[in-house]
């Protein structure tokens, strides 16, 4: 069983005093996350940049004490690194296969994170039980699936942050159209760790309407 690499200097930067936490997840990612199917062998080389860096940049756009979703978790990327990255952040990871959803209750429950919760169930199983002001997702599906996956779960005025490749630009145009009829009112392209990381991180943001009254009950930035 191979071990994590250690970090580069770039962990420091993302990670700071959390950095201690961050190894301690790449060890389990690179252990018995491999074990367990959830990283390919191959990966284990570039998990920092690739992987680790490249998830928890996502933090630089979420606002201090939010809620968010990782839909499709998977071995916790990108939702186990913004809340290793950001003690702040309310987390839950949102994934359907068994076999994942207790590997990540044990490695969140090893890392002492106590702000993350794990939820077996594909995300339109949640539709009506889950309501937060922000998703994030990586490598689930393409923009327009994603998005009508993901948007039922956020409050009126909430986002979804989609980590995509280099072709992100090209996705947006060709599924406009279905991801206007999922709801989104804006699309923007983030990209993030310019000058830290030798690949940039290409986040696509999408945001739903906001409530057309202040106070009305979708507003909650609360799981339910
Ligand atoms: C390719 S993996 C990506 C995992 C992780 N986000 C990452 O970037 O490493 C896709 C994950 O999405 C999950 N998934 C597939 N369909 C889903 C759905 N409808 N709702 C929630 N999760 C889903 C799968 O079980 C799988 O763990």
């Amino acid at each position: 069983m191979k071990h994590a690499p250690a970090p580069p200097l770039a962990a420091q930067t993302v990670f700071g005093d959390r950095l201690p936490l961050a190894m301690r997840y790449a060890e389990h990612l690179a252990t018995t996350g491999v074990q367990h199917g959830l990283l390919g062998p191959r990966e284990v080389p570039r998990l920092w940049p690739r992987h680790l860096l490249n998830c928890a940049l996502l933090a630089d756009l979420i606002a201090p004490d939010t809620h968010v979703a990782d839909l499709g978790s998977g071995a916790g990327l990108p939702g186990i690194a913004i809340a290793v990255r950001r003690a702040d952040l309310h987390v839950v990871l949102i994934e359907p296969l068994l076999r994942r959803a207790q590997w990540l209750r044990t490695v969140v429950a090893d890392l002492g994170l106590e702000q993350v919760q794990v939820r077996r169930a594909r995300a339109d199983e949640l539709t009506l039980d889950l309501a937060v002001p922000v998703v994030v997702a990586r490598a689930v599906a393409p923009l327009d699936r994603l998005a009508a996956w993901a948007l039922p779960l956020l409050i009126p005025g909430g986002e979804l942050l989609a980590i995509k490749g280099a072709t992100a630009a090209e996705e947006v145009e060709r599924t406009r159209r279905a991801v206007l009829a999922a709801g989104a009112v804006s699309t923007q392209i983030h990209t993030l760790g310019v000058g830290l990381m030798p690949d940039p991180v290409t986040v696509v943001r999408l945001r739903t309407p906001p409530a057309r009254f202040p106070g009305a009950p979708g507003q909650r930035s609360v799981t339910r």
